[in-house]
């Protein structure tokens, strides 16, 4: 363990979320309730603001989520007019893609048009969606990239037996996957401005800090 290194918790675990989203889309199918709203309402208010304020719906953005969950935060944004054809979540778990997929049929127009699908960030990108450019190497460019708690959880896994952390590839794949003056918006609970400032934005991966 680095002295930068968060202690690893189950929280860093796909066994983990598999079971957090088996029991939440079981309770889904049951009684409705869609699940967990992490860091609550208004932290999604919080990053619809900013992107209304900064890349408005009328500028038809390719946007994508890493670590969409039950899709809370892209329902808020197909809601908030940004179309939803244009808008993707991706996430390692089945089940939080059959969640979010399942709550998207169930809500007005609009919100199933939003693309769900499995992707284990730290070793594939999200499939471009129709009608988006991507990079030579056929990886689908974002105008805006989006993480609520996903590094977060990324953080909490244990180093490989090389000594590795899997979180450090994260960074620059998220930088590969912006178009150029695209946006990385990211919520955290367990870094600081600073600390998130100096992993994202460096040498390595090009971004600016704004
Ligand atoms: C704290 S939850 C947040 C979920 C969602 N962003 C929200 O705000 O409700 C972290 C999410 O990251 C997902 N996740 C963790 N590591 C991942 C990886 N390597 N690739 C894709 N998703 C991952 C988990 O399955 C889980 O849905």
């Amino acid at each position: 363990m680095s002295s930068s290194d968060l202690p690893s918790s189950k929280l860093g675990t796909k066994e983990h979320w598999d079971h957090v989203y088996s029991a939440e889309l079981s309770n889904f199918k049951e009684i409705g309730d869609e699940g967990e709203i992490w860091f609550g309402e208004d932290s999604v208010e919080k990053m619809i603001d900013w992107a209304v304020e900064n890349i408005p719906s009328d500028t038809n953005p390719w946007i994508v989520e890493i670590g969409s969950g039950n899709g809370t935060l892209l329902f808020a944004l197909q809601e908030a007019g940004y179309p939803p054809r244009r808008i993707c979540g991706v996430d390692y778990s089945q089940d939080a893609v059959k969640l979010s997929r399942a709550i998207g049929e169930s809500r007005e127009e609009g919100a199933s048009d939003i693309t769900f699908g499995v992707c284990d960030f730290l070793t594939d990108y999200p499939a471009p969606l129709d009608g988006q450019s991507s990079s030579s190497d056929r990886v689908g460019l974002w105008d805006l990239v989006l993480d609520k708690g996903t590094f977060d959880a990324m953080a909490l896994s244990e180093r490989d037996e090389n000594g590795n952390a899997p979180w450090e590839a994260y960074p620059p794949r998220i930088a590969q996957i912006l178009r150029p003056g695209g946006y990385f918006l990211i919520t955290s609970c367990n870094f600081t401005e600073d600390e998130l400032r100096t992993k994202f934005s460096n040498a390595e991966t090009g971004l600016e800090y704004q």
